[in-house]
């Protein structure tokens, strides 16, 4: 027979080069900056993927001229580069093409001199990047597109890179895309996302549509539910005034988790190409069923821990969502009446994000197990994204010696051991993505507003309650409400 072409076979997509341009920053100043943004270009940089030609612009309200930027910023890219092989030459290379414009996002004085700017660089295909506070988003889209910034010239490219949060409910991201749009065509925004750009959420795509004998698995006869699961060990380590206002289950759920949900589920794609894959991660995230307000009790969970009310910024009797688990449910033929357990929170017992897959037990049990329970503890398949990277298939077999004694065993597949070497930081693909123009791992407003759509209920609910916080201990895994959250329908979490 022969062989179907592969729909993932790319061979351009790891060797593709970065075109010359520049990545204007907003919010230079800022946390993503030094954390990520930075460190990821300088190891681009280090890995020979950017273009000879390339300049990086950061603007803040904070006045300071280039050498002062390169100075402020030195200390921290080497102090968050993953790798950590910091280089003082390399450095000096990158830190020569790294500039500073400082003004007021308000005032279009600050456009003009980034125009002034890039016209000195010399660069006409630009990025630009809006990693400050939010509500900064749309005055950016506004004065970017009086001052013409989002035009681009014959054969060049202005592109723009919006930061989470995309709004804080349906509503308000709608009117951010309005204002984007009115400077920018919807092929040159990019709504970042990034949990979709870890090597292990886009290997769920390769391990699921590259090999042929999971696919045939992966639908409601044979998976008993799904379990995703971000735990986080930290606290909201000095975002308390952010947080308290976004929650976990906005601040996680309704972007990372539910892309990541809709990765697990989504249908197959004809082609690997941007559109194709976002109309069925798309068109996934539309067949979640949407909550009616009497059934949120049943279905969501939220927690707070003890000790979040005194974190610095913190309301001392605020009601945020430290932690919250929801239960969906995905109305397709493929998946319908199978649920899909999230949660997610701040001071879990320890930082694990994975999917756990549980298959249905065997039919009929014919022999005893270590435990007495066989269905107790059926097949499961755990991707694991993060910070062990890898892939287990949990099975039963048989316990050497006499009788026919069973007990769960584990297949597992390593990233580290099998490949070795460092896997690119989310930031690293996901700027060089933008940079060459493939919006595969990027969000679009559809999915956008099919997020908001499903968690609204939930948030309005929460809302109208005064819920008696903090319900949780650090380093527990949450509420109580949780485990009953599974119980109600015969399951429990994985781990807890
Ligand atoms: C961010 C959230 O988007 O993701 C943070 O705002 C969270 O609260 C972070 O800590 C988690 O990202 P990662 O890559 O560490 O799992």
């Amino acid at each position: 027979m022969a062989e179907a072409q592969n729909p993932f076979a790319d061979p351009l997509r790891f060797e593709r080069r970065v075109p010359e341009c520049a990545i204007v920053i907003f919010g230079a100043n800022g946390d993503l900056t030094k954390r990520k943004l930075l460190p990821a270009l300088y190891q681009l940089a280090a890995d020979r993927r950017l273009p000879a030609s390339f300049a990086i612009v950061g603007t803040s309200r904070t006045a300071m001229d280039d050498e002062t930027f390169r100075a402020k910023m030195r200390p921290e890219v080497q102090r968050f580069l993953e790798s950590g092989n910091f280089d003082d030459e390399l450095w000096t290379h990158f830190a020569a093409n790294l500039h500073y414009v400082a003004g007021d996002m308000n005032d279009p004085a600050l456009y003009q001199a980034i125009r002034d700017k890039l016209a000195q660089i010399g660069q006409r295909n630009v990025l630009f990047y809006l990693s400050t506070q939010p509500s900064y988003y749309s005055i950016a889209a506004d004065q970017l597109g009086a001052a013409g910034l989002g035009e681009s010239a014959p054969g060049a490219w202005r592109r723009i890179v919006v930061e989470k949060p995309f709004g804080h409910d349906l509503a308000s991201a709608g009117a951010l895309n309005a204002r984007l749009h009115a400077a920018f065509p919807e092929e040159e925004i990019y709504r970042i996302d990034h949990y979709l750009g870890k090597e292990t959420v886009q290997n769920i795509l390769a391990f699921r549509f590259g090999n042929g004998i999971f696919e045939p698995l992966w639908n409601r006869r044979y998976v008993n539910n799904i379990q995703i699961t971000a735990a986080e060990a930290i606290g909201v380590e000095g975002r308390g005034a952010y947080y308290q206002e976004a929650g976990a289950l906005r601040d996680m759920i309704q972007n990372h988790l539910l892309q990541v949900l809709a990765t697990v589920a989504m249908e197959p794609t004809a082609v690997f190409e941007p559109h194709a894959v976002r109309d069925e991660r798309a068109k996934l995230l539309r067949s979640i069923k949407i909550m009616r307000p009497s059934e949120v009790a049943q279905f969501a969970v939220a927690g707070q821990y003890h000790g979040f009310r005194e974190e610095l910024g913190v309301d001392p009797a605020a009601q945020t969502d430290t932690f919250a688990a929801v239960t969906f449910y995905v109305d397709n033929w493929r998946w319908a009446g199978v649920p899909f357990f999230i949660r997610t929170g701040k001071k879990l017992p320890k930082r694990s994000t994975d999917i756990a897959i549980q298959f249905n037990s065997a039919p009929l049990s014919l022999f005893g197990s270590a435990d007495g329970e066989l269905s107790r503890r059926p097949n499961l398949l755990i991707l694991r994204i993060q910070p062990e990277e890898g892939i287990s298939l949990r099975f039963f077999s048989k316990h050497p010696g006499s009788g026919m004694h069973l007990r769960p065993v584990s297949m597992d597949f390593k990233y580290g051991a099998s490949f070795g070497g460092r896997s690119p930081s989310a930031y690293e693909t996901l700027l060089v993505d933008a940079m060459v123009g493939d919006a595969t791992l990027y969000t679009r407003q559809d999915m956008v507003e099919a997020s908001w759509k499903v968690v609204e209920p939930i948030l309005e609910n929460w809302q109208s309650q005064k819920f008696h916080f903090p319900n949780y201990e650090p380093g527990t895994w949450g509420p109580v409400e949780a485990d009953k959250l599974l119980a109600r329908t015969n399951h429990q979490w994985r781990n807890s």
